[in-house]
């Protein structure tokens, strides 16, 4: 085996060293399984408080937008470029070093600090869990000392750290360290977990939505951009955008299917499909049993639930499958983090000791140790929201690079063989950039600030270290390759 890594990959290691056959059905559990996390388990609740009222299922339709326009531009880049490293990759072989270090950087964002978004989203529903079982823990330590989405309105909380999220993300560094690998069997049972509890909850709560909940479904504007009417709608899509992060997992996968030309197409777009229909309907649930005002919350589908006494047993199951599904959604993060980190290092762009595999385990143990170490301490700091709508931030730019980067090859290698070739590309593409750019700008002046601040040290990193290191890049795409 030429890439040590494989034996960890999170999802397909099974099928890798047996047969290398991963099929559609395979792909669209891949990317279902990677995206349903805190988007849905604590995101739409809090959204709808504070930003759309029940319109909060529109934003997810204009989210799901953007991200259709992007997949059908994923599937053929990694069709053509069935290379690990996914907008990454790309970006390298159409655009060149600086902008692949900008997306690899912003992946960073999608996959680092996801994890430590998940994780702080996480310890919201294992606190309800404590509490179910009567047992008492203090909120001073479950919760992050910072708060505040904007620039002026960022507070300390009096809270010390959320140290069940700060323990969670360093325990999932350990087995990533010793590579126990999660197996597409494990992955296809936490699918089917979460998937199934979305869909007892939508089954037995519909019956309890009140028509005076979802209306009106637009709340009018309070005078403040964001704060409900049109503007909330959408400054909520930016922020659940966030749910749908990890859909594009299935492209990674595309050099360990059978058929890349049909199978990702067809794997990426069924796990969007799926995802958007089930965010569309827990919303409706969610906000139509009880009042929006009330959902934010750290857990906000338990603690709806709670309210409707017929619904009470289901608040077990959930909180069970919520703590579940997103434990092993941090855990796919926390591997891709690693993954970017080791691939960026193996191109030079970051010092050869995050490419280190260690010799006993196999794995890229220091790259893991730092990466999880410092996304132990983000998470133990900074609120979901903060965190979220940067990782959506820093997702939206590599989805735009990404339907950037195929306009770029159709002019650059038009007569490459393509093997997927995305549908009306000058529309698709285009469309992408137009609906991801809408929903980057839709996001606070907060979130544009820390993003700056985040360029700002990579372009440190970039200008004082990569520039010098960073290695030609292997994957020219031209005419005259088939
Ligand atoms: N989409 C993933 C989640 O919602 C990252 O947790």
């Amino acid at each position: 085996m030429s890439d040590p890594l494989r034996v960890l990959n999170p999802v397909v290691a099974e099928d890798v060293q047996l047969h290398r056959a991963l099929g559609p059905l395979h792909l669209t559990l891949i990317g279902v399984g990677a995206a349903i996390g805190a988007g849905i388990f604590v995101i739409a609740g809090t959204v709808s408080a504070q930003h759309a009222g029940p319109s909060v299922i529109l934003s997810f339709v204009i989210a799901a937008t953007g991200c259709f326009f992007a997949a059908l531009c994923y599937a053929e880049l990694a069709a053509m470029i069935p290379q690990a490293g996914s907008a990454y990759t790309y970006t390298y072989a159409t655009m060149g070093r600086f902008m692949a270090w900008f997306i690899g950087w912003n992946m960073v964002l999608e996959f680092g600090v996801s994890a430590s978004t998940v994780a702080a989203g996480w310890s919201g529903y294992f606190m309800n869990l404590l509490h179910w079982f009567g047992i008492s823990y203090p909120e001073a330590w479950a919760n992050a000392p910072i708060a505040g989405t904007g620039i002026s309105d960022m507070h300390l909380t009096g809270a010390v750290m959320n140290l069940p999220a700060f323990v969670m993300l360093l325990l999932i560094t350990a087995i990533l360290v010793i590579g126990i690998s999660q197996s597409a069997r494990f992955n296809a049972a936490m699918v089917l977990v979460k998937v199934g509890i979305v869909l007892l909850v939508v089954l037995f709560g519909l019956p309890y939505v009140q028509a005076a909940n979802l209306t009106p479904f637009i709340p009018p504007n309070t005078g403040v951009w964001g704060h409900f009417g049109t503007s909330g709608v959408l400054a909520a899509s930016g922020t659940v955008f966030f749910a749908y992060i990890g859909f594009e997992t299935v492209s990674v996968a595309a050099q360990e299917t059978r058929k890349p030309e049909r199978d990702v197409a067809i794997g990426i777009l069924a796990a969007l499909a799926i995802c958007t229909s089930l965010y569309v309907l827990i919303s409706i649930v969610l906000i139509g049993i009880v009042d929006f005002h009330l959902l934010d919350v750290a857990d906000p589908v338990t603690f709806a639930l709670e309210k409707v006494p017929e619904l009470r047993w289901l608040v077990l199951p959930v909180n069970i499958a919520a703590i579940a599904g997103l434990i092993s959604v941090a855990f796919g993060s926390m591997y891709g983090q690693s993954r970017v980190f080791y691939g960026m290092a193996r191109d030079g762009f970051l010092p050869p000791v995050f490419a280190r595999v260690n010799p006993r385990y196999r794995t890229p143990a220091l790259c893991t140790v730092i990466t999880g170490v410092v996304g132990a301490v983000i998470a133990a700091l900074f609120p979901l929201d903060i965190l979220a709508d940067l990782v959506s931030i820093g997702t939206l730019m590599a989805f735009i690079s990404v339907c950037a980067a195929i306009l770029v090859l159709r002019h650059t290698a038009p007569d490459k063989k393509r093997k997927f070739r995305t549908p009306y590309v000058w529309f698709t593409a285009p469309a992408g950039i137009a609906t991801c750019g809408l929903m980057m700008f839709s996001l606070s002046n907060g979130t544009w600030a820390r993003l700056v601040v985040w360029t700002a040290i990579g372009l440190v990193i970039y200008f004082s270290y990569s520039i010098r290191h960073a290695a030609p890049f292997k994957w020219s795409v031209t005419n005259d390759e088939s």
